[in-house]
């Protein structure tokens, strides 16, 4: 079966960034740290023995993985789990013998990606890790920390790699089950050869395992956007985009800028529009709970999903129109023939909306959410030769946040190339 199915029909993710840099959260001796949280012992330059001694007091009482699961699944609607299992300060967040910088040799001492694997498996979630494969502020051989360590030139990458990477992934790929993706980051200026043999040797522990994007060289199963970031047009292959609810990756207790609920489904709605994935990420506090604001959007997102996801889940890129669509953008379904249209900002009173390119015939229109018909009136108009397709929309929105109406067409859509119709 085609490895990437279950991918491709997830289409929205969650991302969780959670280590040692959630009790800092951003600021260090009294001084706020800028970027992303989980940075700060790069940012501040704090020296490892300084940094560490945060493995002393780390005791997120009120971590609860079953319920982060529960309403990743239940409420916000996500099919997939990314958690950092390792990232660049070079913390693992589980039960790891290559080194014991890891969870078990904390206040809590118990191994979090067990239990939220277990929680995945319990709740129907595909999970899967993130592993930082080349940043490691706590090795002398890892890249990144020149501040105790010295300059890279005089580091031993190759022994880096044989003493923990290659042994913590295989910790992770033998001991916690079925993974359904390893999401490596920062590949930097890694040998070709360094990262084809991360590859390697993560088909040969799991071959069904997906790799990101970023274990560098296109080697990966699909392609990894840059960060917060969304391609102009579609890319022809599996994608991925990632994406942070406010600034930042780790928890920032002062960073309350999020993203609207309508923002984030607008996103969700062009990402899979033009073949993505959505990894949404929440950053969780150093007690174990994921910031209720981001709760709240995740959970409104969740219900707009739950009337709608069948315009999302499995759906896959909708061809180019000719026009900047200024209301919203499309997704559709090749296996029914169905396009839907994502109607953001929605008209002024009997304004409407014209579609302007699509040359297939549609056959119904119906308000996804109810299934009420909405009738239509398509056209080609030979003076100005134009495709028009004007849906006959109530005034106002049936869903502020963005309402579908599914076209089923009459075959896969044809779009009218007005560029070259001299
Ligand atoms: C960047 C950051 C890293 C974060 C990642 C998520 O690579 O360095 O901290 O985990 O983006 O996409």
């Amino acid at each position: 079966m085609d490895k990437m199915k279950w991918f491709e029909d997830a289409r929205y993710g969650l991302f969780i960034h959670w280590g040692l840099y959630a009790i800092p959260a951003g600021n260090w001796r009294g001084q706020e740290i800028h970027g992303g949280t989980e940075w700060i012992m790069k940012n501040a330059q704090i020296p490892f023995e300084e940094y560490s001694a945060l493995a002393d007091s780390f005791n997120p009482v009120r971590f609860d993985a079953d319920e982060w699961m529960r309403m990743a699944k239940e409420e916000f609607g996500v099919r997939y789990v990314v958690f950092t299992a390792k990232h660049h300060d070079g913390f693992a967040m589980y039960d790891s013998a290559c080194s014991d910088y890891n969870i078990m040799h904390t206040p809590y001492g118990k191994d979090v990606v067990r239990q939220l694997a277990a929680a995945c498996e319990k709740y129907g979630l595909v999970f899967c890790v993130y592993y930082s494969q080349l940043q490691d502020w706590a090795e002398k051989n890892g890249f990144g920390n020149t501040w105790d360590f010295g300059p890279e030139a005089e580091k031993d990458f190759r022994k880096y790699l044989d003493e923990k990477v290659k042994p913590q992934l295989r910790e992770l790929l033998t001991q916690y089950g079925k993974i359904g993706l390893v999401w490596f980051d920062t590949p930097y200026e890694m040998k070709k050869e360094h990262c084809a043999e991360l590859v390697d040797f993560v088909r040969a522990l799991q071959p069904d395992c997906l790799i990101n994007g970023r274990i560098g060289y296109n080697l990966g199963d699909y392609r990894q956007t840059s960060d917060n970031s969304i391609p102009i047009l579609a890319y022809p292959d599996p994608w991925e985009a990632c994406m942070t609810l406010n600034h930042t990756w780790g928890y920032r207790a002062e960073d309350n800028h999020w993203k609207s609920p309508k923002h984030v489904v607008r996103m969700l709605a062009e990402i899979v529009g033009k073949g993505g994935n959505l990894l949404l990420n929440a950053g969780p506090d150093a007690s174990g709970i994921i910031p209720s604001e981001s709760v709240e959007i995740f959970k409104t997102v969740g219900a707009w999903l739950k009337e709608n996801g069948e315009s999302i889940y499995g759906a896959s890129a909708a061809p180019d129109f000719p026009y900047k669509l200024e209301w919203g953008c499309f997704t559709y379904k090749p296996q029914t023939k169905t396009l839907y249209m994502h109607v953001v900002e929605w008209p002024y009173k009997n304004h409407g909306i014209c579609v302007v390119g699509l040359m297939t015939k549609v056959k119904r229109a119906r308000l996804l959410k109810t299934g009420e018909e909405i009738p239509f009136v398509q056209t080609y108009e030979t003076a100005r030769d134009e495709y028009r397709l004007r849906p006959v929309l109530p005034s106002e929105a049936p869903d502020e946040l963005d309402t579908v109406i599914a076209f089923d067409l009459e075959d896969d859509p044809i779009i009218q190339d007005i560029v070259d119709r001299r």
